[in-house]
């Protein structure tokens, strides 16, 4: 694995055709282009951040994080399929537990597909746990996605997770 340097900023509108292509490569039933914008515009509940290489313009990964009440809600991270294993997706993630930690949250909620292997052993390894099954959620195939839930007060960024 080789390592990159990962710059972490908040999304803009001039990010969205580099997204929708990774999204498009990640996803078998992609989030639309009105979709990305109806949150970035949501400037008062939805957060994004994009992930780049040092030097380098492209966008590499993304993340959409939106508050509801005293929770974050994951809505949406993926990493271009060609820079997978290097370490994106724990920054992006890394970068939402920080967020949640500053606005002093206590838990962030997400729903993932239950064979979507990665993404969950992304998600343990950050402290996330199960917390219930929503039957037949996903479509594109069919499938049920798994709740899993990450407690601030359970967890710390110092913790053993934290240090990937
Ligand atoms: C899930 C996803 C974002 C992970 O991004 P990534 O940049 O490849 O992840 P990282 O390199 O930061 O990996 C961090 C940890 O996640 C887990 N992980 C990532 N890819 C994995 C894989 N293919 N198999 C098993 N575990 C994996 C590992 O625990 C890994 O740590 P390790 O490399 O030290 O073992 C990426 O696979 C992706 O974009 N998938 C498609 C979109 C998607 O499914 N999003 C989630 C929707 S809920």
């Amino acid at each position: 694995m080789t390592a990159l340097q990962i710059h972490l900023t908040p999304t803009t509108v001039f990010d969205l055709e580099q997204i929708m292509a990774i999204e498009k490569a990640s996803f078998p039933f992609p989030w639309t282009k009105g979709m990305f914008l109806n949150e970035l515009l949501d400037k008062s509940y939805s957060t994004s951040f994009i992930a780049r290489e040092a030097g380098d313009a492209r966008v590499i990964g993304y993340v959409f994080i939106k508050t509801l009440y005293d929770e974050l809600h994951l809505l949406n991270i993926a990493v271009d399929p060609m820079l997978r294993r290097k370490g994106v997706g724990a920054a992006l993630l890394r970068q939402t537990l920080s967020f949640l930690e500053v606005k002093r949250m206590r838990k962030m909620i997400l729903e993932v597909r239950v064979s979507n292997r990665p993404a969950l052993d992304l998600y343990l390894k950050f402290g996330f746990r199960e917390i219930g099954l929503r039957p037949n959620y996903y479509c594109q195939p069919t499938e049920n996605a798994l709740l899993l839930q990450y407690e601030a007060a359970a967890n710390s960024l110092l913790g053993e997770g934290m240090r990937t």
